[in-house]
């Protein structure tokens, strides 16, 4: 991918700078993350980490460590767990959640519900700690002995990262990750030690974490039958080409008339025009016609 350059090097870290844009670009061709110019300083600081770790001085060294070395998968993962951001919380974007609740799920069990499958497949793509796949099983669950009565649901929540997999199949959190989390929500879905929130197993239930790389074709191939995808606040660190080739397989992994939720920040503007746009109060979501 090699695209443009950090810019001329004059860093004063005790590493050379030979290999920094090779690095990058590794980084970009194993999960599609794209670091421009700006990050130089973030990266720096992660592969100095990484590279302490592991023993090596120069990113020369370091880049023919994650080639060569027979730990190479191993420590791109780590390296991969080092670079992404995993800030999350429950009920992040209330605007999507309402209207999931009050607009989506009652046009989707109309559609579904003729046909007589009474089955509803989501996917939260890049989950990170859980907080918004467990937000979207609390709402679902709340619909049950009313929209959804007789219905079944699961979903399906992947990451990259299997530190923050760990975390969310683990399902305890402390009171920043509910700082949007309503009383009664709290009160039903979870059970409250010490300064620590446990999410109920009855929830635990309906959700399957898996790691997954959005940027892998030959897994993303297998993703099949979804209603309901949210893909939140990740396309954000990808360029244009690899949130092309991300959007364009959940087109793919979506049923006809299914739905892609996105961050509010983030937009398919110039990246897919396959999906129709709809918008609700406060915010859009595409579906596959
Ligand atoms: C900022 S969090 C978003 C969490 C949640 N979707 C939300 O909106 O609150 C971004 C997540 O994307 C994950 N991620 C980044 N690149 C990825 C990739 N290529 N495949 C899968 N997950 C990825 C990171 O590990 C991180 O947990």
């Amino acid at each position: 991918m090699s695209t443009q350059a950090f810019g001329t090097s004059s860093s004063s870290s005790a590493v050379t700078n030979d290999g920094l844009f090779e690095l990058r670009d590794l980084i970009y061709e194993a999960c599609g993350i794209f670091f421009p110019d700006g990050k130089r300083y973030f990266l720096e600081s992660r592969f100095a980490r990484r590279m302490e770790a592991v023993g090596v001085s120069s990113y020369f060294e370091y880049l023919r460590y994650l080639r060569q070395s027979p730990q190479k998968n191993e420590e791109m993962k780590k390296l991969i767990e080092e670079i992404t951001t995993n800030e999350t919380s429950f009920f992040r974007n209330m605007p999507q959640f309402q209207a999931l609740q009050t607009i989506i799920l009652p046009k989707i069990v109309e559609t579904k519900g003729k046909a007589g499958f009474k089955k509803l497949k989501l996917w939260s793509a890049a989950c990170s700690s859980g907080e918004e796949p467990y937000t979207l099983a609390m709402i679902l669950n709340e619909k049950l002995p009313t929209l959804l009565a007789g219905w079944m649901f699961d979903i399906h929540a992947t990451d990259i990262n299997d530190q923050v997999l760990a975390k969310a199949r683990e399902g305890i959190y402390g009171d920043y990750a509910l700082r949007s989390t309503v009383d009664y929500f709290k009160n039903k879905y979870f059970t409250q030690q010490g300064p620590n929130y446990i999410i109920t197993p009855n929830l635990k239930k309906y959700i399957r974490f898996q790691n997954l790389n959005l940027y892998d074709d030959s897994k993303m191939v297998f993703m099949k039958g979804f209603d309901i995808i949210f893909c939140c606040n990740v396309l954000i660190y990808f360029d244009q080409s690899s949130k092309k080739k991300v959007v364009q397989h959940f087109f793919g992994n979506l049923n006809q008339g299914g739905y892609l939720f996105i961050g509010h920040s983030e937009s398919l503007y110039g990246i897919n025009n396959d999906f129709k746009l709809h918008h609700f109060p406060g915010g859009v979501v595409y579906q596959k016609p």
